[in-house]
């Protein structure tokens, strides 16, 4: 088979996996972060995806949300005046699950990620024979906490889960990673990219290859808008 054949037929392979791929995290809550289920509607799947096409700072990929029910992970905060204030920074509708793209593809092997979050990518990359064992990394122990044991319970021996800061924490000095994911940013911004330049250098050696969330989306900010 010709290489580019190959190659559209891995990109088809991972985009209908990004396409399948959904949370069976169950509603739950602590002091810090919630998982919610949530619906998108007809209008709201309109809204978004009219926005999307018309631009934003990302033009070029189009981020669609299809109507459905999807499932959240939301931070919750609570303001100096006692408002609480929430922030959603993961869910499984098609447009977050289409920026899983790369890792779909490129996951073999000993694969690190950056961020539990919502797991999804953690159960997308699962679905991968090829791939042997995943490492995360994940900042917030409460995070941890409320979803953690349940994505262990599932994947057993093939998951490991450390509480650390990726940009900090130093990998074994006798493991070689095949691939790197990261995504630990709330929003696609051009400010991630000085995150994404520490983490390239800090892995060069460590893995074969890396990924990372929206990494051409925040390149187009940083050319729109400085
Ligand atoms: C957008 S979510 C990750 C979504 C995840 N990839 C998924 O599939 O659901 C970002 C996660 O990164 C974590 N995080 C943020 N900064 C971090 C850091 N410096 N090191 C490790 N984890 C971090 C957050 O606590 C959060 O759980």
């Amino acid at each position: 088979m010709q290489k580019g054949t190959q190659q559209m037929r891995d990109w088809d392979k991972a985009r209908k996996a990004c396409e399948s791929i959904k949370s069976d995290l169950l509603e739950c809550n602590n002091s810090l972060w919630a998982i919610e289920k949530f619906d998108v509607t007809e209008d709201d799947s309109n809204w978004f995806n009219l926005q999307e096409r018309i631009g934003g700072f990302q033009g070029g990929s189009v981020r669609e949300i299809k109507i459905g029910t999807y499932t959240r992970l939301v931070r919750t905060r609570k303001g100096s005046n006692e408002r609480i204030y929430s922030k959603t920074v993961m869910s499984d509708t098609t447009a977050e699950t289409r920026d899983l793209l790369p890792l779909a593809r490129d996951a073999k092997g000993e694969v690190l990620i950056g961020g539990l979050g919502l797991g999804v990518a953690i159960d997308l990359v699962m679905q991968d024979k090829d791939v042997k064992h995943v490492t995360v990394i994940e900042i917030s122990q409460e995070i941890i906490d409320l979803v953690g044991k349940h994505f262990e319970d599932k994947h057993g021996d093939r998951l490991t889960i450390i509480n650390a800061d990726i940009l900090e924490w130093k990998a074994p000095k006798n493991v070689h990673y095949d691939y790197c994911w990261f995504d630990i940013w709330d929003d696609i911004c051009a400010d991630n990219l000085k995150d994404m330049t520490k983490l390239k250098r800090k892995y060069a050696k460590k893995a074969d290859k890396k990924g990372f969330w929206a990494y051409g989306e925040c390149l187009r900010a940083q050319r729109r808008w400085g």
